[in-house]
């Protein structure tokens, strides 16, 4: 256990998947001031293949990460003994792209002697509606939808996560890109699908809405990726259409959305909770948030949306969650008995009261 201490200069580091992230945190007392956040994506490296290719991702990884951090350093004026913790994303995630970060956090926090805090990438994402403005009160509900899961997950403080339902299948954001690749859109599909979807009309193909009368809080998405390459295998003369490519990826994304916002808003009526987040690379699509904040608005449920670039991978989720961590005296794991974790369930950082 470390013992609480009042002012923690942090250094995080991002690399779980196709994002190079580096930020810098001074926490001090009760509150904490982003000084640096910088984040490189991948996505041109990745376009070409249609999704990340691993093994690119940790070699573009390995190439920025270095320098990265230097520049955020000398752009923040801070030096190496400046630093009190190094934080870096563990788990879950790609293991290479992983292996990155943590290794140059180990050797990094090694040399200066300095605490190494390994953070899950979900926690970072279940607080980082902390990044811009104050958290909500718990307890809360946070809908973490990106390209890799789809969670709805009660958080009755830092530490205290419980999930309330996941993705069967595919996840959401998987969905748009699988759905955008059969349309022949770019990658990323989420933001593709996105904007094609300005022109179209989501009612004129009825395609379904997988789970939404199902009495629990999972999801599954692969029905509906399954229903458009059906439609367009049946009328393939939409894909060299463009009003017809609207109208589906228009039909997509309200399919996605409602159902997204009917079960976040059901598992806060569930547990009780008036505050409802969002995380994730899919919390920038404006029609969820559109649905989410019209169905929120009825039932009285405040809605917290973080910036953008705090929804999509980033280090200053990363330092933050350390940052709390740090502040009440969480147990930190010594150096040398975790590594980094493809796989890490979020219910397993729950502690004990
Ligand atoms: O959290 P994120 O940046 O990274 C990972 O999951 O690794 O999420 C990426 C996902 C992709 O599936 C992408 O298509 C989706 O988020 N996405 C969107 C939008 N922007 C990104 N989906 C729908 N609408 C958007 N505007």
């Amino acid at each position: 256990m470390i013992r609480p201490l009042t002012t923690q200069n942090i250094l995080a580091i991002e690399s779980s998947c196709d994002e190079t992230a580096v930020a810098l945190l001074r926490g001090e007392g009760d509150a904490a001031q982003l000084v640096a956040d910088r984040i490189a994506s991948q996505i041109d490296l990745h376009a070409r293949f249609g999704g990340v290719v691993p093994e690119l991702a940790s070699r573009a990884h390995m190439r920025i990460l270095p320098t990265m951090v230097r520049e955020v350093m000398d752009s923040a004026g801070w030096v190496w003994d400046d630093l009190d913790a190094v934080a870096v994303t563990a788990g879950p995630g790609l293991m290479g792209a992983l292996l990155v970060g943590v290794s140059f956090a180990r050797g990094l926090a090694a040399a200066k002697k300095i605490p190494l805090l390994p953070i899950h990438h979900l926690e970072g994402h279940l607080l980082a509606a902390g990044l811009d403005g104050a958290l909500p009160p718990f307890p809360f509900v946070s809908l973490l939808v990106s390209g890799g899961n789809t969670l709805l997950v009660r958080v009755d403080g830092v530490g205290h996560y419980r999930l309330l339902g996941q993705t069967l299948d595919d996840a959401a954001g998987e969905c748009f890109d699988k759905c955008a690749r059969a349309l022949g859109l770019a990658y990323p599909g989420g933001p593709a699908i996105a904007k094609a979807a300005q022109r179209g009309d989501g009612r004129r193909f009825a395609l379904p809405r997988p789970m939404l009368r199902k009495p629990n809080l999972n999801f599954s998405f692969s029905g509906l990726k399954t229903a458009v390459a059906y439609l367009l295998r049946d009328q393939p003369e939409l894909r060299n259409d463009p009003q017809g490519v609207a109208d589906v990826a228009a039909g997509v994304e309200v399919a996605i959305a409602e159902v997204l916002a009917v079960k976040a808003l059901a598992a806060c009526r569930e547990h009780g909770c008036r505050a409802l987040v969002i995380a994730g690379g899919v919390a920038a699509n404006h029609r969820l948030r559109q649905e989410l904040a019209r169905r929120c608005h009825v039932v009285g449920v405040g809605l917290h949306l973080p910036q953008g670039h705090h929804c999509t991978d980033n280090a200053a989720m990363i330092a933050y969650a350390a940052w709390h961590r740090l502040r009440l005296g969480l147990p930190i794991p010594p150096r040398d008995s975790w590594d980094a974790r493809a796989r890490w369930p979020i219910e397993e950082l729950t502690i004990d009261d």
